[in-house]
Parts: C-alpha cells; sequence; structure tokens
C-alpha cells in the first residue's frame, strides 16, 4: 500500500472516529492513536496554543518538552508562519527543539478552528526526508476534524485577498486560502484566482455560502474588482 493509499482509507476511519464526539481533547487524544498505530510513525501528538505559548497536548510516543514559545522550534515556527512547516532534516532546521534524539525529520500542522490557530499536530519520524506534500494534504484535513465535521470548497473570485476577507467573516469557517485554480499563474496560463473555504456543514451549509458568493460576484462582469456598493450580513 502506498502512503497515499493509507491516508485515504484512514480519512473515512478518522471522520467516523471523531464525528459524533463534540470534545476536541478527546478528539485530539484518537486522532494521535490512531495515526501513531497506522501509519508508524516515532512521536504523534498535539501541543495546544495557550497565551503566548504551545503547550503539551495528548500524544502517542515518548516523552516530551511541556511548552514551546511561540516562533520556537518547529512548531512555534508553523504557529507563527501559519502553515504547514516540513523538516526533512532536523539537523538542518535552525532552532529545532530535539525532544528525542532519535528523530529524523519532522512535519507540524497547524490547526484552525473558527480562522484561528489553536493548535499544532507534530510528527517525528526516525528516517530522513518521510514528510512531504502527501502526509501535508492528508494530515491538513484530518487536523481540522478534530472540532467537527469539515468541507471544503474552492471559489473563484475576481480578487482572492477581498474573497478571503469576505468568507473569513462567515460563521462556521474554520480556515481560508488563497491561490490559483489548476495551476501557476502567469499572463499566458491566466488560471483563476481562487479561495480555499474549510467550513463545518453543520454550522454553515454550502448553499448558504453560495448564495453569500454570489452576493459579492457578479459572473455576469467581466475584468472588474468587486463593486463598491457594501454588503451587511
Ligand atoms: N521538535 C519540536 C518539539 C516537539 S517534539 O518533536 C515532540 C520542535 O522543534 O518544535
Amino acid at each position: 500500500m502506498t502512503k497515499e493509499e493509507k491516508y485515504k482509507s484512514l480519512l473515512p476511519q478518522v471522520q467516523g472516529l471523531l464525528s459524533g464526539e463534540p470534545d476536541s481533547l478527546a478528539n485530539m487524544a484518537n486522532l494521535a492513536a490512531l495515526l501513531h498505530q497506522e501509519m508508524g510513525f516515532w512521536w504523534t501528538g498535539f501541543y495546544r496554543v495557550e497565551g503566548e505559548e504551545l503547550i503539551l497536548g495528548p500524544f502517542q510516543g515518548p516523552i516530551a518538552c511541556t511548552r514551546i514559545a511561540y516562533g520556537r522550534g518547529v512548531c512555534g515556527t508553523a504557529w507563527k508562519e501559519k502553515r504547514t512547516v516540513v523538516v526533512p532534516d532536523v539537523e538542518q532546521f535552525p532552532g529545532h527543539i530535539a525532544c528525542s534524539a532519535a528523530s529524523r525529520s519532522e512535519i507540524v500542522v497547524p490547526v484552525w478552528h473558527k480562522n484561528k490557530i489553536t493548535a499544532v499536530l507534530d510528527i517525528d519520524s526516525k528516517e530522513l526526508g518521510t514528510f512531504d506534500e502527501t502526509d501535508k494534504q492528508y494530515l491538513e484535513k484530518m487536523a481540522g476534524l478534530v472540532y467537527g465535521p469539515q468541507k471544503d470548497i474552492w471559489f473563484a473570485a475576481g480578487c482572492f485577498w477581498g474573497a478571503q476577507k469576505f468568507f473569513k467573516r462567515i460563521d462556521g469557517v474554520d480556515f481560508t486560502e488563497v491561490g490559483f485554480a489548476n495551476g501557476v499563474y502567469t499572463d499566458t496560463t491566466g488560471h483563476a484566482e481562487c479561495v480555499h473555504v474549510r467550513y463545518n456543514p453543520d454550522i454553515v451549509s454550502l448553499n448558504k455560502l453560495t448564495e453569500l458568493f454570489f452576493k459579492v460576484i457578479d459572473p455576469l462582469s467581466l475584468n472588474k474588482q468587486a463593486s463598491s456598493r457594501s454588503l451587511t450580513l
């Protein structure tokens, strides 16, 4: 089984395991256990955001340091830079915090809830170069599930910054990011600006999101950014 196949078969298990339990700490504990057991990682766990630092949460593996300051180590960097950090060789990462001498590579994934990072999922491997884009994609998806169900939708809009700002304000939206649809933008490829919205379908429906989208985007207008009319949600 390839790594992608393993993650693909794990995803519905994670959804099943976490759905129905509203307590995020309990869900972090079960997600750490499931990933650790099924993927064979060396250390799998969460650090929770508490004020200006990260505090150790549910984990599987050897004992670990309990507090990490904002911007420190791989975990603090992922939190500060608001992005997943993949470290192929921990010795090459300046400021890496070595909780276990056996760790050789690492991935840290922010956990987003209501447009804020509330924790990070940290995974260590005893081998070099264990983590890549596949781990990033699946672990980002799984990490958000500790707060309830999540779905994804991509809206192509005139200006992705504007659309992102708009979607961030909607209750039920947990995470947004911007990019170009289906490829890298150049003047010749013309890929559309796009905003990725991850939302809790129990709080806001796709119909509602789409309806709101069409309040600010006129699909029949050409080469215009948003109009100047204001909108009250
Ligand atoms: N290596 C992490 C510290 C946590 S342990 O890996 C469990 C870091 O540099 O932030």
